[in-house]
Formats: C-alpha cells, structure tokens, sequence
C-alpha cells in the first residue's frame, strides 16, 4: 500500500476530498462550508446568494436558521421570535403526547392562540450548528501506518473525545461530534449549540396533516399539508436553558423570510438540511447484494405482515386505530424499498459498476489499488449469508410482538435481580424502591402494549414470517432451537397455537399481577424462550461476524474511496450523507413515470378535492376545507392554474438530492427565502440513496402558501402570520 499518495499529491487529495470539480445533473448532499468550491455552479443554475450567504463563522448566514429537529428531521426558524416549522410528521410523537380522548390534537388539530398556551415538549431538541471544521490531522495524531484498524479506532476515538471535550465546556447547551467523511478519509468536528425548551405552536388535523396516509405516502401527486409548528424557547440571555416558564422566545441569529412569488417549474431550489444515510460509492456487489437479495427478501416478509395487518383492519375499526401506526412504520420502508431495487434494476446499475470497475482495476494496475477490489469481493461473498439472516432474523423472529413484549418484562426481572445481587437489599428503604420502580416498569410496559395490540395479527404473522424462515434460510443458519422446535411440534402453525395458547403474555391480568418473586413464570414462558433463544443465537453465531467482516470492508472502502478520487479527479465527490447539514441544489421540475406519463411539478386543492372521499379514512378532509373550496374562499391565497381555475397551490416536486432526515428541510429559492418545507421523495426515485438519477428521482415539498393558507383560513391562527417576514410580491394583507 505504500505507493499510494505517490500517485497524488496531498493538495491534490485534499482537493479532490472537498469536493471541488465537476458536478453531474443535480446530484449531491455538500458540505457548507466548503460551498464556496460550488457556488458558481449554482449561481450559474439560478442562485443570487454568496457562499457566505449559505455559511459563514463570521457573520449570521442561513445555516443559523436551520436546526436538527430532535435526532431525525429537519426544521427552519420563520421568524425574530424563534418560531420554527417542521413537518407533521416530525412532531407527530409531540402532537400525540398532548392528545388524549377529550383534546385528539392528532384527530382535531391544535393551535395556541397565545403565547401561555403553547405546549413543552419534554425529551425534544433542536441544534444549531455553530460550525463545522476540517480535524483529520488532529484527529489521526498518533496514528501510524502499520497500526491494525483497532488500534486505529483506539487513536480517534481518544483524540475525539478529547477535542470534543474542549470544544464545549465554554457557553451554555454546546455539544459536539466527530464524524467521519469518506469512510474515515477525512473528519469533521461539528459543534452545535442545543435548545431543550421547544413548544408546539400549531398542527394541522391529520386529515390535512397526513392527507393521503400511507396510500399516497413516497408518491407523486401528492397532497399532504405535512407541516406543524413549534416555538424555541431560550433563558433571558438567549441562551439554552431546560424547561421553565420563566423562559422567553428565543432570538435567532437568522430567520427565513417567506416567498410570496409562487413556484414555477425550472425555479432554482436549495434544500438545507440533514440527510441521515446513502452508499454512492459502493462496488457492484455491494449494490447487486441491496437489489436482488436483500430488498426482495425484506419487501416480501412485509407483505406478508401488511396484508394480514390490512385484513384485520379491514373488519375492525378498533384495530384499524390499534394498528395504524404500526401499519404505517412497516409500509413506510417497504414501499421505499420496492423503489430502490427497481430504480437500481431499471437503471442497471449493477452492470454499470461492473464496468466502472473494469475500468478502474486496468487503471489500478501498479497504484497499489489493484488488489482493493477482488479483496472487497471476497468480502461480500463471505459477509452475504451471515447478513442476509441478520436482515432476515430482523424482520421475522424480532417482528413478533409477543416476544419482543416478553423480552421487555424480562427487563424488569433483570433490573431488579441486579439490584438484590447488589446487597443493597437489608435497607428496607431501597428494596422498597427497587420494587416501585419493578413494579411501574411492568405496568408501563404492559400498558402501552395492550393498548395497541390485537394477538391474532400476531400469530399469523408468526406462522407466516417464521415459515419463510425455515424455507429460506439454509439449515446451518437456523438456531438449532427453531429446528428442534419444529421437528417436535410438526408444523409451525402448531407451534404457534402453542405458544399464543401457554403464553401468559396474551393475559393482561396476569402480567400486571407479576411480582419479583415471579422470575419463573417469565423465564420459562414459550413467548419468552422463543424471543431469547433467538436472540442468543444471533448474538452468539451471526452478529459477530457481520461486524468483523464489516469492519473489514469498511477499512477497504477507506482505500477504495481514495482510489476512486484519484481515479476520476476531474469529478467532484461529495461525501456519504450521515446526518450531519449538507446543502442539495436543484429545480422544480417534472418527471417522465412511465411511457406515455408525465407528472406535472405541482398540485393544487383541485387535486384534494378530487381525492376526497369520506368513506376513505386517507381521504376524508375536513368539512372547513370542502366549505372553504365551494365558496372560493382563499383569500390573498388564490393563484390562478393552468386550465384558468381560481384554486390554492399545495405541493411541487424538484430535482434535490434527499434522503431520511431531510424531512422538514427548508426548499429555500434563489433570493435564499423560504418557497417550501421538504417532506418525501418520489418512490420510483428512492434508489438516490445508492445512485442518483436525473430522470427519475424527486424530491417532495409542501407549498409555502399552503402552509400559510391552512393557517389563516382553516385554523384561524393568522396571528402567527404577523410576526413572519415576506418577500416578493402579494405581501400586503
Ligand atoms: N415517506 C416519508 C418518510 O420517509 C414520510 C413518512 C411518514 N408518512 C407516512 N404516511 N407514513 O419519512
Ligand atoms: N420522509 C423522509 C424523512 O422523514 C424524507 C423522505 C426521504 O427519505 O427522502 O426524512
């Protein structure tokens, strides 16, 4: 390997690192502070702003608003008073905390009409990023060469923590990470300063908020108003501060102010947000393994759960409540999945990696890259059966809900064993705390269980799903428990009578009369030693060497990425989305679906009006809005379409390269103001997290103006209007 970074020079690598160079159609996730290197690409594509504009350790830029919304979204600050806009579906969890029967915010909608009823979300933070900066050389101090990768590891993470350490002991609610770029080519420290008071301000009902449900959920044309608002709150300072009514709203050093000018197709448009996870570098077999064994798999166990999930829901409102969120996390990556493999097959990657890598080894020839390739091979083939039972131990064995709940009774046990293990038992104090808190821990558990779960769902599932498993999965990657277990009951539907029969997991009654002295009951419950078995088995023959092999192919891909660079070094590379803020580019633009179909970029009301259809619970809207679209009641809000209809915009698609955690994004337009708040992709794009493709993949946003239409005409909430600032035309009231 020593004849690698011969071949470059370091300024040329590091160029090559950040990213400069040619960029292809409208793909990539960049880092801001190095957009300088970008910016004449996008000011030749529409962009009026400067680098500076975007981000800047100087002065106040738009980076300063935009926020982590809690550890998966995205959010944008509106106004000087800290209001910030997210999705509907990011504060979905706050909304339902708040609800119950007599106040269904999810069901009604809420609004505080004043400041005093705003509601504080325990748990929920926002992050500023303070900055970002290059740390590789103080964070591989120490390390040399002929160092194996632990001790590698060892280096980084001692010379992270440290620096960690040292970037946020000064000023109040910092907090750091070091995050590795390019498979650990590169690192950046990340310093954010964390806001822990932050109040719901407004939600639209989920008729509005959720429009279109898991139907329309990852497609276009879509129609779903997937915003909701909430407010940042700091101490008298402005700084970060926990919870506490004293707290005042906080001041921004940056705020969005609104476009008013619509939205057209071709617009420039600017995504600022965080992407969590994509794999653009990956070889062919990495690609091939995602397309043609891993999403099949995953994607038909699921449709086995969805349908059975969909026939009981179809009989039973009361499980249709049960099971709707559940429902709506199993479809959510199933149907993105069945995008990605057919967006991979269609434009055949697979075959295209084959070739780039061709390619790539003739060149390889005498660099010392030559041998990464058939080496990475060789560990794909060695890694593909231990990871296709690990996905398929997820999604079967770790899919019941019976022994998932078993397994976390079993906590409690463990809790408490610890604890008389502890010797603390004489002090009759103690013990009684141990016991409340044994005691709560299973009436919690227990509660949130039963709520929502319906035990024949359960057991067909299990019927199905773990029949799959035993006809897929060769017989050496089956715990030798489940192969006993059907030797000695004859089928699994057997074993599943059994098990849902003995089990005292299906008898609420019982589990919340177990008290400590019943370990038993728990250790030697069917439900319970099938979850555990299971899950020593996979702890103990399948997860280690996922994570060896893993970690090997990821020190690989450390040496191919380099080579990759050096091999294209006109191209620009962007580094592999990993939840950290990144800058996508692009434009409002339609999309070809098929032969014969074009999707046009917007959507109005007309769209929701044609949809809506009481009997379908996606699809049933409001009343206000159907009386607000008979009477053409819209206010400052109505634009005129295309066919001459007087109607109000809802959503527009463009080309920004997106992925998870990029919902809730500001859509940001060229005069750097705030056009929409991103929220899906198209699903026949959903492959963009592994390859990008101009033709196909679209990013989903919410209009603005239908944000602020919903506001003022159907919440009445259009006191939260004058606090916001606007720009373009239309902007007097
Ligand atoms: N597909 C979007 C995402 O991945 C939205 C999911 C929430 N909406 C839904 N209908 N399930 O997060
Ligand atoms: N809905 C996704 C999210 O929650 C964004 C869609 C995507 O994956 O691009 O982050």
């Amino acid at each position: 390997m020593k004849k690698i970074g011969q071949i470059m020079t370091a300024a040329a690598i590091s160029m090559a690192l950040a990213g400069s160079g040619t960029a292809y159609a409208d793909e990539g996730m960049w880092l801001p502070s190095l957009i300088s290197q970008r910016i004449e690409d996008m000011q030749s594509k529409g962009f009026r702003l400067d680098a500076e504009d975007i981000y800047s350790i100087n002065q106040a830029s738009l980076k300063d608003a935009v926020v982590l919304f809690g550890r998966g979204c995205t959010g944008e600050v509106i106004s000087p008073e800290g209001l910030l806009l997210t999705n509907h579906h990011c504060g979905y969890g706050q909304i339902q905390k708040h609800s119950s029967v007599e106040h269904d915010y999810l069901r009604d909608g809420f609004w505080a009409m004043t400041r005093d009823e705003e509601l504080p979300n325990e748990g929920l933070t926002v992050s500023f990023l303070e900055r970002m900066e290059d740390v590789t050389d103080r964070i591989l101090d120490g390390y040399v060469t002929d160092m194996t990768e632990s001790q590698r590891d060892s280096v980084v993470k001692a010379n992270s923590d440290a620096l960690v350490k040292e970037v946020t002991t000064e000023g109040k609610g910092l907090r750091a990470t070091v995050e590795a770029l390019y498979y650990g080519n590169q690192y950046f420290l990340f310093l954010y300063r964390e806001y822990s008071d932050v109040r719901l301000v407004g939600a639209p009902p989920s008729s509005i908020g959720k429009f279109g449900g898991d139907t329309d959920n990852w497609m276009w044309p879509r129609h779903t108003g997937d915003f909701s608002i909430f407010r940042i709150y700091a101490d008298k300072d402005n700084n970060p501060a926990p919870y506490s009514p004293d707290n005042v709203p906080y001041t921004p050093k940056k705020f969005f102010r609104i476009s008013l000018n619509g939205v057209h197709e071709g617009d420039f448009t600017f995504i600022y947000g965080f992407p969590g996870s994509t794999r653009e570098y990956i070889m062919s077999e990495g690609v091939r393994y995602i397309s043609d064994v891993s999403d099949p798999a995953k994607i038909a166990l699921r449709t086995q759960r969805l349908d059975i999930q969909k026939k009981y829901m179809d009989r039973s409102q009361a499980v249709r409540i049960q099971y709707s969120s559940k429902n709506a996390g199993v479809a959510n990556a199933w149907k993105k999945w069945q995008g990605e493999a057919g967006g991979i097959r269609r434009l055949g990657t697979v075959a295209a990696k084959q070739e780039y890598e061709k390619r790539f080894s003739e060149w390889a020839e005498g660099t010392g890259y030559e041998t990464v390739l058939p080496r990475l091979d060789s560990l794909y083939g060695a890694l593909e059966p231990y990871m296709f039972t690990q996905e398929y131990y997820t999604e079967s064995a770790r899919s019941i809900e019976l022994c998932n709940f078993a397994m976390s009774i079993w906590k409690q046990f463990k809790e408490y064993g610890r604890f008389l293990g502890s010797g603390k038992a004489s002090d009759a104090a103690v013990t009684d705390s141990a016991e409340n808190a044994f005691f709560s821990g299973i009436s919690k558990t227990a509660k949130s269980f039963y709520k929502d779960y319906y035990a024949p769902i359960d057991k067909e599932s299990f019927i199905a799903v773990m029949s799959s498993f035993a006809e897929d999965l060769p017989e050496d990657f089956q715990p030798a428990y489940f192969k006993d277990g059907i030797a000695k009951y004859g089928s699994i539907a057997v074993w599943a009578d059994s098990l849902f029969c003995n089990s005292i997991f299906t008898d609420s009654t019982r589990v919340l009369t177990l008290t400590p002295a019943d370990s038993a009951a728990v250790s030697d419950d069917p439900a319970f030693i099938f979850g555990n078995s299971f899950a020593e088995w996979f702890a103990k023959d399948i997860a280690p060497v996922c994570k060896r092999i893993n970690s090997e192919i990821t020190l690989l891909y450390r040496t191919y990425m380099k080579g990759q660079m050096e091999f294209e070094p006109e191209k620009a590379f962007y580094p592999d989305a990993n939840l950290t803020l990144r800058v996508a580019y692009g434009k409002v633009q339609g999309y070809s679906p098929a032969d014969g179909v074009y999707y046009e970029p917007s959507s109005t009301l007309e769209g929701i009006m044609e949809k809506d259809n009481p009997e379908i619970f996606d699809y049933d809207i409001p009343q206000r809005l159907r009386d607000i679209h008979s009477e053409k009641d819209y206010g400052r809000w109505a634009v005129t379409d295309a066919q001459g209809n007087t109607t109000v915009p809802v959503c527009f698609i463009a080309t920004n390269h997106t992925s998870g955690g990029n919902s809730g994004s500001p859509v940001i337009n060229a005069d750097g103001d705030l056009m929409g708040i991103n929220f899906d992709r198209v699903w026949e794009g959903t492959m963009s997290d592994i390859v990008f493709d101009p033709d196909y993949c679209r990013n989903i946003c919410l209009d603005i103006r239908y944000v602020l239409f919903i506001i003022d005409k159907v919440a009445g909430a259009g006191h939260l209007l004058d606090e916001m600032v606007f720009a373009g035309i239309n902007t007097e009231k």
